[in-house]
């Protein structure tokens, strides 16, 4: 019988976990929970002699996967899957995957949650903005900026994008205008909402040249990665200039500097919450469990992410 290991650091609600557990019971597999762990000991030792893995934000580092004997597949129930070693699961042969979309509506939700939190000065007595009519900056057209996008223009914004993957006239399909360069991108939009993951290429990639473009009383919307934002030029930017604003769902490294001197203009939830809803943890709990089933019972690789 195959065993399964849900390891959660944060954990699902338990709709989601039941779910799950339903899901491996009527395929005759054995589900082993790790919930709220703080040693990543447990993990090393939980991960030992399962035949799969589900995480989230968990890390699946090159020694988890050393410690993993039988481990044949590792599913991210989520989008972003920097947390998963790659290399060192195509060295085992381990299949890793991620459930896309499953939980880009509460991700996108959060963000514009966000971004009225930061045009009304984080409720803080004073005049604040309205979005109706200020220009939305979507740096990627994924799942979750689809969602923003729509969001956005539900509220009345104007919607630019920049995403060079992605075809001009689909983009604009979705009633945006396009830019060429992320340069167009900041220093056109009151608004911009990050949504690429973070990997060699994008770490830092958000630099004082981007940031230092944007316009007066600009709003940066973080809900992907906190590495793809380059600290050192966001604090330069911050000390330059007292209109910009940084609210993200991942804190900075330097969170307590922020917050001391700039605790008007800077905001990061205590935790991630993007994906902190029941439904988000229904839908890629439910989907990764299914993807987990299906490869293990009938060899379907839809949705993997490695290659070996
Ligand atoms: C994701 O990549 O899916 C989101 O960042 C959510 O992460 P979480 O499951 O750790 O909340």
């Amino acid at each position: 019988m195959p065993t399964i290991l849900l390891a959660t650091e944060k954990p699902f609600a338990a709709a989601a976990v039941n779910g799950i557990k339903k899901i491996f019971d009527e395929a005759g597999f054995e589900t082993v929970l790790l919930e709220k762990y703080t040693d990543k000991n447990d993990l090393l030792k939980a991960v030992a002699d399962v035949d799969g893995m589900i995480i989230r934000s968990d890390k699946a580092s090159a020694e988890v996967i050393a410690a993993a004997q039988n481990l044949k597949i590792v599913v991210r129930a989520g989008a972003g899957y920097d947390n998963i070693d790659l290399p060192a699961c195509n060295e085992k042969k381990i299949v890793a995957m991620n459930t896309p979309g499953q939980n880009s509506n509460a991700v996108a939700e959060l963000g514009m949650g966000m971004m009225i939190y930061a045009a009304r000065n984080f409720f803080n007595p004073g005049t604040g903005s309205e979005l109706a009519g200020k220009k939305m900056g979507l740096f990627a057209f994924g799942n979750v900026g689809r969602k923003v996008a729509k969001l956005a223009k539900g509220l009345g914004m104007i919607v630019y994008v920049y995403a060079p993957t992605k075809e001009k006239t689909w983009l604009e399909g979705f009633g945006t205008i396009v830019v060429s360069s992320p340069e167009e991108l900041f220093s056109t939009c009151n608004y911009i909402s990050l949504h690429i993951p973070a990997n060699e290429k994008t770490k830092k990639s958000i630099n004082y040249d981007l940031l230092s473009k944007l316009p007066k009383g600009a709003v940066i919307v973080n809900t992907a990665r906190k590495e793809i934002v380059c600290e050192d030029s966001l604090k330069r930017v911050f000390e330059e200039r007292s209109d910009i604003k940084y609210v993200t769902d991942i804190a900075c490294d330097s969170h307590a500097e922020m917050m001391e001197k700039y605790a008007s203009r800077y905001f990061a939830t205590p935790k991630k919450m993007g994906a902190e809803t029941s439904e988000a943890n229904i839908n890629a709990g439910l989907a990764a469990a299914k993807q987990i089933v299906d490869f293990l019972k009938n060899g379907n690789t839809q949705f993997q992410v490695n290659k070996f």
